[in-house]
């Protein structure tokens, strides 16, 4: 049977000179490509491993904390896995009202309190530049789950891993992204922008007038020179699409639920629409999904989304791996 030492990757020891070893990860602007290619190559070795072997103690007496003050499915329980697959353990806090923080224990408290029992710690927070003041408090690692309409780095991360594995090593140059739905409020767009434009792609980014990219997320873009053009309809861009990026309309961010009605329903993805893509791209979604994608579009192998989650679990293995220092 293999075992983790077998990988030139996975190496027993820790590594306190490794790159990436006690870094906290907060956004998408710390990576280069070549961060890329070797966080996609453990990432492609954790999904070797665990198809071969499952759980592995590569982490085995590290412990992660698991800190959650916005609901999550995908991300709160795939950090849980990676760190359980990796032979650690968890401390679970996906409900900060039954914490001390229901009593009005402060963020930076209650982050240093967490990490008197945990090597680790991963945050979902509703503030934009919540996970930055966590980390400032922190001596150890802290890695941002999302904070609020600003970034979802180890999503964007697991978005672009997905593409690699899907379409081919190597054939994110040349490729063009539509992003669709709520581009001011999501997260993942702004970090998947980002992250993207590290590679030679066109982007379109299709919304209501009202949730348009945000003019600060396109600048960045726009400095690394990559092609970028802003749409309210589908049609013009959908038969040019490689990686079709459908998000949902949040409605917890909007202030006035008049404006979020009127949006809601913009754009949904049907097996019709879809017969004006191409068969070899992707329909790609962070999920949850409310309404855009039908579910009667689940079955065409286009559909990448639920095959995307799968990709999270190995690209949170690697992260928790490199930043203990034993990738
Ligand atoms: N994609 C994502 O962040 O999903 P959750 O909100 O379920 O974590």
């Amino acid at each position: 049977m293999p075992t983790p030492s077998a990988s030139p990757h996975l190496p027993f020891g820790e590594n306190k000179h490794a790159p990436w070893y006690g870094k906290d990860i907060l956004s998408v602007r710390q990576f280069d490509r070549a961060d890329l290619e070797y966080i996609f190559g453990v990432a492609h070795e954790m999904r070797g491993m665990v198809e071969r072997i499952g759980t592995f103690d590569l982490l085995k007496g590290k412990i992660l904390a698991n800190l959650f003050y916005e609901p999550s499915t995908r991300t709160s329980s795939s950090f849980t896995a990676a760190m359980e697959r990796l032979g650690g353990s968890v401390i679970p806090i996906n409900e900060v009202r039954y914490s001390s923080v229901a009593k009005g224990e402060s963020l930076p408290d209650t982050v240093r309190t967490l990490e008197c029992y945990a090597d680790v710690i991963v945050l979902r927070h509703p503030q934009t530049g919540s996970a930055e003041i966590a980390a400032r408090a922190a001596r150890k690692p802290v890695i941002n789950a999302g904070d609020g309409a600003g970034e979802h780095p180890t999503q964007a991360l697991l978005d672009t891993f997905t593409i690699f594995e899907e379409l081919g090593v190597g054939r994110i140059d040349g490729l063009t992204v539509t992003m669709l739905g709520d581009l001011k409020y999501g997260r993942t767009v702004h970090s998947l922008a980002r992250l993207l434009s590290l590679y030679d792609v066109k982007i379109n980014y299709v919304s209501p007038e009202i949730l348009r990219m945000p003019r600060e997320v396109m600048d960045e873009v726009a400095a690394r020179g990559v092609p970028q053009a802003e749409f309210t309809t589908l049609e013009a861009v959908l038969p040019e699409t490689d990686v079709l990026y459908v998000t949902r309309v949040q409605k917890e961010r909007f202030a006035d639920p008049q404006e979020y009605e009127q949006v809601k329903d913009a754009y949904v993805i049907t097996p019709q629409v879809m017969q004006a893509a191409r068969q070899e791209m992707i329909v790609m979604h962070p999920l949850p999904r409310v309404g855009e994608i039908s579910p009667d579009f689940d079955d065409d192998p286009r559909a990448a989304y639920f095959r995307q989650m799968e990709y999270g679990l190995y690209i949170r293995m690697a992260l928790l791996a490199m930043v203990l220092g034993k990738a």
